[in-house]
């Protein structure tokens, strides 16, 4: 067991060190730097959709949040995201003209699959977008996207969602370029940005993993979370606190950054700390004011930001800018670093949570 964990203490630390890793797989083939093209031969016969439902569960249902962002501004698509469980069941309108895109990391998530099977019996057409091959999502959509992750043995999943969010990223540059709703340059510049990462998160791992390990030490005494974000880092915020909760049982809770004065501002005070989402896009400013108003009650603040920014907070954790949206790349390791920390420094059982399970076959 110690030689498949690589000499990691956990699957989960040896699964987040991985990413880069994953990122270059998941590119592999895929993208043609030379001309500035993504090739996605899987999704052959199948024009851009005229609309979108994502449909998944747990953390890739937040990689599909993600995903939407992407595929609406540079691929021009009305895109939904339904948990899987909700959809299966609702009186839904589809017909030929919508597309599914079920997420799933095992293939094998029973109301995904479920999900997918009623949106066929309506006409639909599904593509899978999928880690395990061969797995049930796979074998029952008619396209296949593989995540190309390697297999994810941690129940709480890390480095699926980076593998998830590189193909999401790959699909809204293709169909931007195929409906040319997406400039060539941009695509071009998208390319080449994505084709730097692996080697950027790879030399920025251990510096995280360091910063990680202080904030865990000063934070895991407290009960309860709030993590923030907006735009492109709200789904990050929602999967920071998912993965903080399932591993550390500390409670969390992750919320849009502008709803948060419509009820879970109550809640803020000194032993209730905020990790935000603080990285430099358009709508920081107003995530700064947002901020203002948790430190006049008194919360504490972490914020994962970029150089350059004064986020005037307990603890900025500074990470490199990088590309557009981009960034999500190397903010997701250190969410997920963070709450293996806190995890570890208290003493859980990180790999195998209790109540969890890696692959939810049931109801
Ligand atoms: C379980 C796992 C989660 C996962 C979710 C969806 O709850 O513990 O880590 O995100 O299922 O799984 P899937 O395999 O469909 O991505």
């Amino acid at each position: 067991q110690s030689a498949q964990k690589g000499g990691h203490k956990h699957f989960m630390i040896k699964e987040i060190f991985e990413q880069p890793k994953v990122i270059a797989d998941c590119l592999a083939g895929r993208v043609d730097l030379k001309t500035g093209t993504v090739r996605l031969p899987e999704l052959e016969g199948l024009t851009s959709p005229k609309r979108l439902h994502i449909v998944a569960c747990g953390t890739s249902f937040h990689a599909g949040l993600w995903g939407m962002n992407l595929l609406e501004s540079w691929a021009r698509i009305p895109v939904r995201v339904e948990i899987a469980s909700e959809f299966r069941y609702r009186d839904l309108l589809l017909d030929e003209d919508d597309v599914i895109l079920a997420i799933s990391q095992s293939g094998e998530t029973a109301d995904t699959l479920a999900g997918i099977r009623r949106a066929k019996q309506m006409g639909a057409s599904v593509i899978g977008l999928c880690n395990v091959v061969g797995s049930s999502v796979a074998r029952e959509s008619d396209h296949v996207i593989y995540t190309q992750a390697g297999p994810e043995i941690s129940v709480a999943s890390t480095k699926a969602m980076c593998s998830q969010l590189t193909a999401l990223y790959l699909l809204a540059l293709h169909w931007g370029a195929q409906k040319g709703t997406l400039s060539a340059e941009v695509t071009q510049q998208g390319i080449a940005a994505v084709h730097e990462l692996p080697g950027l998160l790879d030399a920025e791992l251990p510096a995280m993993r360091e910063r990680s390990k202080e904030l865990a030490r000063k934070y895991s005494g407290v009960s309860s979370f709030m993590y923030l974000g907006r735009g492109l880092n709200f789904p990050l915020a929602l999967e920071g606190a998912l993965k903080l909760k399932e591993i550390s049982y500390i409670h969390a809770e992750g919320y849009a950054s502008g709803e948060m004065k419509h009820g879970p501002i109550a809640l803020i005070e000194r032993d209730f700390p905020t990790f935000a989402l603080a990285m430099r896009d358009d709508l920081l400013p107003k995530v700064k004011s947002n901020l203002e108003e948790v430190q006049a009650r008194d919360g504490r603040i972490i914020a994962l930001t970029n150089p350059g920014l004064d986020m005037g907070v307990d603890d900025a954790w500074v990470i490199p800018e990088v590309w557009g949206p981009l960034s999500a790349f190397l903010a997701l390791p250190c969410l997920q670093l963070f709450a293996y920390e806190v995890a570890d420094y208290l003493g859980k059982d990180v790999d195998q949570p209790r109540n969890l399970a890696k692959s939810v076959t049931v109801e």
